[in-house]
């Protein structure tokens, strides 16, 4: 999710990678580096936490003139926003530098690996071991695209990377294995970025590096082979996407491109968490023996995180049998809440910096309650004053509506509901089936968009709504509060959501003829129940569309519509994956309202630092 850029040729390189980066920032960031060689026998580094500006200052108004550099702009995973974990990172005798996107998941075992054989490392970055790999299979002699494709067959996890050497300085390296990587090709110069905005100012002809290819580039060409080093063909773009559709990757809007970054995000969140015995692997959470101890869980957040908390609720006292309570931060520190000494407070922010969980967070250490949180931004506040912190790994969030950190939240809660389970050595949980359908879980994602169109359709009949009901029940009457959250926010039409069961407690009073109820009903178990209610629905003229799950065609003969989700073995995932088509809904309707204020709805803002 990083910006990475690199160049050679014959215009200046730094204000070329520079100006790349510049074009990358819409993607969020907290630091950034550039690596450059001047005619001079050594590479320079020079790097920055904060915007780019900082590394602007860095390199002062008088630029010094180089034909190649590489840069790229961080957003912390691994070790915070600090200068020495910015990128580029050097090898272990400063022979090369390396930018890279991604994650190298058994990053501890080969540093640790290294530091055995007396190597010493700057900062905390799985990147900086990266390098030191490459550095050590290139210090043999070898050609450097070969130093790359020997290290990557040491190396585990999603990643990209651009690396260039002093001592083969017309060249730079580049390699892919699931982080975008795109060469761009100039007329003598050419240049890398991880996306296409950063190149459209210099060449619209591109070509999209593939996973396991490893790329070299130089001012006369790209050269591309496979890890084995056999030469691939190389396959040209041309790209006529306006600069400002490539910011969003061709998408009309961010939260729609948020959208469809949803299986990434899910490969990303569960990088480096489980190993290859299907065990749960979550560093920096705490030691065996607290969590035998704990006996309550309070989870306390806002908005869509407060109800990837009301999902957590449903895991936590399903599979663990834990008692937990779900807070909205805003009233928790008024309520002078009743914590038990061994209760553990779960704060879920994407930001990591909203004013009302910040404060709650303060009040719980007060109390010493054990803290733990759930964070998006590596840095901010509630990560930083958490006692321990899981990031969850889903990139920078644009889009005001929060799409894929809801996502990240509900599958880092799961991992974390398994890693207590596994703790605990509890009988009753399949924690190896969980683990299997949290594996297969990223395709899922990949097919459930493909219920785009369908929902599309359906959206443009309910533009002029007044009102929509979102109902379900068991887990689903959890992940209908944040379809109706997300429905209510871009669209501005009033909703009303419940448990299914509820209706006719009250709310069935504001059904009228042509009114819209969105039934979740991926729960088999009250699947017959959650039939009644749509009769109860219909029988007052209302509108039913169910979501579903695909293994079933019990509501198929009731619906008005209806939309299948895949299936898993884990209601909550089943739950979880509806979470596309309301997202889709919600996005599809209020595109045929209109659609200016998607990415900013009125009156919202991204961080709530208020309270
Ligand atoms: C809704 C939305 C908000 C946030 C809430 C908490 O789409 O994004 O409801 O979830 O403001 O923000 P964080 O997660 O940053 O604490």
């Amino acid at each position: 999710m990083c910006g990475i850029a690199g160049y050679v040729g014959p215009r200046n390189a730094i204000e070329v990678v520079y100006d790349q980066l510049k074009r990358l920032e819409y993607r969020g960031y907290d630091s950034a580096g550039i690596a450059f060689l001047n005619g001079a026998a050594t590479i320079k580094i020079v790097k920055k936490a904060g915007k780019l500006t900082e590394l602007g200052k860095a390199l002062g108004d008088d630029v010094p003139d180089a034909h190649i550099a590489i840069a790229h702009s961080r957003w912390a995973t691994h070790g915070g926003p600090t200068d020495e974990n910015a990128h580029p990172h050097f090898d272990q005798f400063e022979d090369i530098a390396l930018i890279h996107n991604g994650i190298i998941e058994n990053y501890a075992e080969l540093k640790a690996d290294m530091v055995r054989e007396g190597a010493t490392f700057h900062s905390e970055t799985d990147t900086e071991v990266a390098a030191h790999v490459i550095g050590q299979e290139y210090a043999a002699g070898m050609p450097l695209e070969e130093a790359v494709r020997r290290a990557i067959r040491k190396m585990r996890g999603a990643f990209a990377f651009v690396v260039f050497s002093k001592k083969e300085p017309k060249k730079f390296v580049a390699a892919r294995n699931f982080s975008p990587l795109i060469i761009g090709l100039g007329d003598g110069e050419n240049m890398v970025a991880s996306d296409v905005p950063a190149l459209l100012p210099y060449t619209r002809e591109v070509v999209y590096l593939e996973d396991d290819r490893v790329a070299t580039i130089t001012t006369d060409g790209v050269t591309i082979t496979d890890l084995d080093g056999k030469a691939v063909v190389v396959v040209q773009h041309h790209i006529d996407w306006d600069i400002a559709a490539a910011e969003k990757g061709g998408y009309e809007h961010f939260m729609l491109k948020e959208i469809h970054e949803q299986p990434e995000v899910v490969r990303m969140c569960l990088a480096g968490r489980i190993d290859e015995a299907g065990k749960v692997r979550l560093e920096q959470v705490f030691s065996d023996q607290v969590w035998h101890g704990i006996d309550r869980v309070n989870i306390i957040a806002c908005g869509t995180a407060y109800h990837a908390g009301l999902m957590g609720k449903y895991l936590f006292e399903k599979m663990l049998r834990l008692p937990t309570d779900v807070f909205f931060s805003s009233e928790f520190r008024y309520s002078d809440p009743l914590l038990s000494p061994d209760s553990l407070a779960v704060f879920i922010s994407q930001s990591g910096e909203t004013i009302d969980s910040l404060a709650a967070l303060r009040l719980c250490k007060q109390r010493r309650i054990r803290t733990l949180g759930i964070v998006n931004v590596v840095g901010s506040a509630i990560a930083r004053e958490c006692d321990r912190t899981i990031f969850t790994q889903a990139g920078p969030e644009i889009s005001v509506a929060s799409t894929k950190a809801y996502t990240a939240q509900c599958i880092v809660l799961e991992l974390l509901a398994l890693y207590i389970a596994q703790v605990k050595e509890m009988p009753g949980v399949r924690v190896d089936e969980n683990v299997l359908e949290l594996r297969n879980l990223a395709p899922k994602f990949e097919q459930v968009l493909l219920v785009e169109d369908q929902v599309r359709e359906l959206a443009v009949k309910f533009q002029d709504a007044k009102l929509a009901f979102f109902l379900g029940r068991n887990a689903d009457a959890h992940a209908i509060r944040e379809a109706a959250l997300k429905f209510k926010e871009i669209t501005y039409i009033p909703t009303e959501e419940c448990p299914a069961g509820e209706m006719k407690h009250g709310p069935l009073a504001l059904v009228e003829k042509g009114t819209l109820a969105v039934f979740g009903a991926t729960s088999s178990d009250v699947r017959e129940k959650l039939a009644s209610n749509v009769r109860e629905i219909q029988a007052r003229g209302g509108f039913a569309w169910v979501v579903t799950t695909d293994d079933d065609n019990s509501l198929d003969a009731i619906a008005d519509a209806i939309t299948k989700v895949p299936t898993t073995s884990d209601p909550y995932l089943n739950a979880l994956l509806s979470a596309i088509p309301y997202q889709l809904f919600a996005y599809y309707v209020a595109m045929a309202k209109g659609g200016e204020e998607i990415d900013q709805p009125r009156n919202l803002a991204k961080s709530v630092t208020v309270e």
